[in-house]
């Protein structure tokens, strides 16, 4: 356990360990990784010398070579944590993908080919082509909640079974909603950039910087399943009115238990202080926030996106805050991800961004690795998986 967790933190440091370099080495206390560059620029494979026993672990990372047995082949489009994937490696031949990220439409439809178990990230379009170029898989395990970037229909035609990794990452993506929340309405990030930019000059004058108060507001929650409860039992502390639009009503119990009132859609833009959206992405909710629904919401008023970039219509929201149609944003999701510092949204101070760390905590990265390889191994066993779709 130590030497993992050694070894994954000195990757995470390593100035190498870049998304498409392919050679590196990984320092060990009681082995040595070498890591070559395999035939094709994207993959990777090691050599491992345990103690004074040399064992190649060729075969069991990239079966793209001659695969000498018959377990079960399975492809990483990333790297997982180390104890994720040592344990992975004990009983299958494991391929982990190491060039660019995402893995290539192309390469992931050839290699997909042979695989029997495919572990996924957010990122990674699991379309129906892509699931029909994969005639013996049979899992799916992505390291996330969201589950939009696959097609479930296509899956489960096919008999695939799909794992996800919900509740582990609740309160972490719960805690960054409160934490953009504070930012925005007391502009932290917008003070750290005035001060590192050189532009603090006078000190605590009357009308300096100020924000507004959260207290006596109304917070609106849209899409209140485990993530927006969170957030909405952790914003009470804070002395706000909880209002929330979901598309089943909760139960009077629930209701009662969070103190959430359930409001139509048309009343919580138009009524919310600040809009928290937290609703899954799926065909109804695509652009659901765009320059109608952002002409509704209170020229005062805030919002926040920890869920899917494609929810909001980012050209209408870039637009209604150039214009002072809400007064501010927090985005930690993104139409198109990673976006560049040339981004509209970059030029903007009423605006805060992060880089989708909606589950990024150390703890909560371990319990999404850990739920991402037991769903594999369940499923791959032919036993009920941890969390399924
Ligand atoms: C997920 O798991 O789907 C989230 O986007 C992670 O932050």
């Amino acid at each position: 356990m130590a030497a993992s967790k050694r070894a994954h933190s000195h990757l995470s440091r390593s100035p190498q360990y870049g998304h498409t370099q392919t050679h590196f080495s990984i320092a060990f206390p009681h082995s040595t990784h070498i890591a070559n560059s395999s035939s094709s620029a994207s993959f990777f494979f090691f050599k491992v010398t345990l103690g004074s026993h040399n064992k190649s672990y060729k075969d069991l990372i990239d079966f793209s070579h001659k695969v000498t047995n018959n377990k079960p082949r399975v492809l990483l489009t990333r790297r997982l944590h180390d104890f994720a994937l040592k344990e992975l490696q004990k009983k299958y031949s494991i391929f982990v993908h190491q060039g660019k990220i995402p893995m290539p439409k192309k390469i992931l439809r050839e290699k997909i080919k042979e695989t029997n178990a495919l572990v996924c990230f957010p990122y990674d379009i699991i379309d129906r082509k892509t699931i029909e170029s994969a005639p013996n898989l049979k899992i799916i395990s992505t390291y996330s909640v969201g589950f939009d970037h696959i097609d479930i229909k296509a899956a489960k035609k096919h008999g695939i079974k799909i794992g996800y990794t919900p509740e582990v990452l609740t309160n972490a993506t719960a805690d960054l909603t409160i934490a953009l929340l504070l930012d925005l309405l007391r502009r932290v990030t917008e003070g750290d950039r005035l001060i590192r930019a050189g532009n603090w000059k006078v000190i605590f004058g009357a009308y300096d910087y100020v924000g507004v108060d959260l207290e006596g507001k109304t917070l609106g929650i849209f899409g209140m399943g485990r993530i927006g409860q969170t957030v909405a039992k952790r914003a009470h502390s804070f002395g706000v009115k909880i209002i929330y639009h979901n598309r089943k009503k909760l139960s009077r119990t629930l209701e009662k238990k969070i103190r959430a009132k359930y409001v139509s859609f048309d009343d919580l833009i138009r009524k919310s202080d600040v809009l928290s959206v937290h609703v899954p992405y799926t065909k109804d909710t695509h652009k659901i926030i765009d320059r109608t629904v952002l002409q509704k919401m209170k020229k005062s008023s805030f919002l926040i996106n920890t869920a899917r970039g494609k929810i909001i219509n980012e050209r209408d929201l870039a637009k209604a805050l150039r214009t002072r149609l809400i007064s501010g944003a927090a985005l930690d999701v993104f139409e198109n991800e990673p976006i560049g510092k040339h981004h509209e949204l970059t030029k903007m101070q009423n605006v805060v961004l992060v880089p989708h760390i909606g589950s990024s905590t150390a703890e909560t990265r371990r319990k999404m690795a850990e739920i991402t390889m037991q769903n594999l191994i369940l499923g791959l066993d032919g036993k009920k998986m941890i969390y399924s779709v």
